[in-house]
């Protein structure tokens, strides 16, 4: 299999904007976060499109934007922790599930990335879309990482398995 695109797919928090952005200093590739290119398409926050438009409009964006960003090869892309769930990955992704348990997520997000999250407001709630959701991750993964350390502890992990597949 030859790879278009690398797709970081986990919760959110879990440091796929981060692991991306490393990722792609490390292997000589682009890096696209796609909340940050919908925003700026956007000219809107995520929690404003989610407080104005609804989620159902905001999760149509994610679709188009993945469907867009991915005509483009080679890449490092970072999706949000619904994209996934919500959307179609195209199929020739690599898709990097950052695998972190929900307790160190919390544990390591500063307030103010919290806040930038409509979906984690509720702590209860937000366990509850955890426990939901990483089947799902699981399934679609061409492979997972252990994310429950710090980046420079896992990184290579990634980057060893991407140098032994054919990414664009
Ligand atoms: C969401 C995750 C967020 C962002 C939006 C919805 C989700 O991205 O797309 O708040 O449904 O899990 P991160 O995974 O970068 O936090």
């Amino acid at each position: 299999m030859v790879y278009d695109n690398i797709v970081l797919i986990g919760f959110m928090g879990s440091g796929k904007t981060s692991v991306g952005k490393t990722l792609s200093r490390l292997l000589y590739k682009d890096f696209v976060d796609i909340d940050s290119v919908i925003e700026k398409e956007q000219g809107s926050s995520i929690n404003e499109i989610f407080h104005n438009k609804g989620e159902a409009y905001f999760r149509e964006l994610e679709q188009k934007c993945i469907d867009e960003v991915s005509k483009r090869k080679g890449q490092i892309i970072a999706t949000g922790g619904g994209l996934p769930i919500f959307s179609k990955i195209p199929p020739k992704s690599l898709i990097v599930y950052i695998n972190a348990d929900f307790d160190v997520i919390l544990e390591r997000l500063p307030q103010r990335e919290k806040e930038k999250r409509p979906l984690l407001q509720d702590e209860d709630r937000a366990r509850e879309l955890f426990v939901k959701r990483i089947g799902k991750y699981e399934d679609l993964a061409t492979f997972s990482v252990d994310a429950n350390q710090k980046i420079p502890v896992f990184i290579h992990v990634i980057v060893d398995y991407v140098l032994d597949q054919r990414v664009l």
